[in-house]
């Protein structure tokens, strides 16, 4: 049985917890407030779920996911995390965090910054481009749905859609690609992660981010991106 920890229990780790034991994975889900204020989650998640302080979500997975924001400052379980892939979600929003001047410039992305502050862990950049939340004007009852539910199709449909990973370790890139595939989405491979600011909000890629984009589509998008030479 694969666990995973979940730290961030936001918009993100709530949907990804939600995937994750619908299909089959243990989760052990963290906040910042402590795991007695996640009782009601864990409740409706079912046995598959538990909450635990951050650092005990990390030492149990098998895999980690970090579902907030990026900060110089962020207190991670780097030793509990050691060795383990470690997917991010986050994108760089700096009207919402604040202006990384190496981020901004294009010399880093904010995920090379994750990736040092995590130095013993493999990183991959994942599920950042697609809501985890409904759309703010649902048209029908599916639309109610977050985003990564309603845009999830099985194996060889044709309107199934693809989302983006990178990481510079390609056994992070493989583990990212079988949950994709089993969460409802083809892969894009757009490593390493040096390149990930080619799927940050505002490219090409991101006015697509509602109704999802194709596996072609998201190539082609992700190669039209220019980078922000500040
Ligand atoms: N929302 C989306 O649809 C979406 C889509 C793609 C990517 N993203 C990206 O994913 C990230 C998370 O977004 P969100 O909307 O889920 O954020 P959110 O709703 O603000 O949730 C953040 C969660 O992280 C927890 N947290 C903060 N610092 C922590 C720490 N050091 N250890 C453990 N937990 C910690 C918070 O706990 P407390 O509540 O206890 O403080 C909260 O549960 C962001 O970077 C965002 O850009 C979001």
């Amino acid at each position: 049985m694969t666990t995973i920890g979940i730290l961030g229990a936001g918009q993100v780790g709530r949907t990804l917890a939600r995937a994750s034991v619908i299909n089959g994975y243990d989760v052990v889900i963290a906040n910042s407030r402590g795991p007695e204020t996640l009782a009601g989650l864990v409740h409706e998640l079912g046995p598959r779920a538990r909450s635990a302080p951050a650092a005990e979500a990390a030492a149990r997975a098998d895999f980690a996911i970090i579902a907030f924001r990026y900060t110089p400052h962020d207190r991670l379980p780097v030793d509990e995390l050691a060795g383990k892939v470690v997917l991010d979600t986050n994108n760089y929003m700096p009207g919402r965090d604040g202006i990384y001047p190496e981020v901004s410039a294009g010399h880093r992305t904010v995920h090379e910054l994750r990736q040092e502050q995590l130095p013993t862990s493999r990183i991959a950049k994942a599920f950042s481009h697609v809501q985890h939340h409904p759309p703010l004007r649902p048209d029908t009852p599916d639309d109610a749905l977050p985003g990564l539910f309603r845009l999830a199709r099985p194996v060889g449909a044709p309107d199934r859609t693809a989302l983006v990973v990178s990481s510079d370790h390609p056994d992070a890139v493989e583990l990212v690609t079988g949950l994709y595939d089993q969460f409802g989405y083809d892969t894009v491979d757009n490593s390493p992660l040096s390149e990930s600011w080619r799927s940050a909000p505002g490219t090409p890629m991101w006015q697509f981010s509602v109704d999802g984009q194709s596996r072609d589509e998201l190539i082609l998008n992700l190669r039209r991106a220019t980078r922000p030479r500040g």
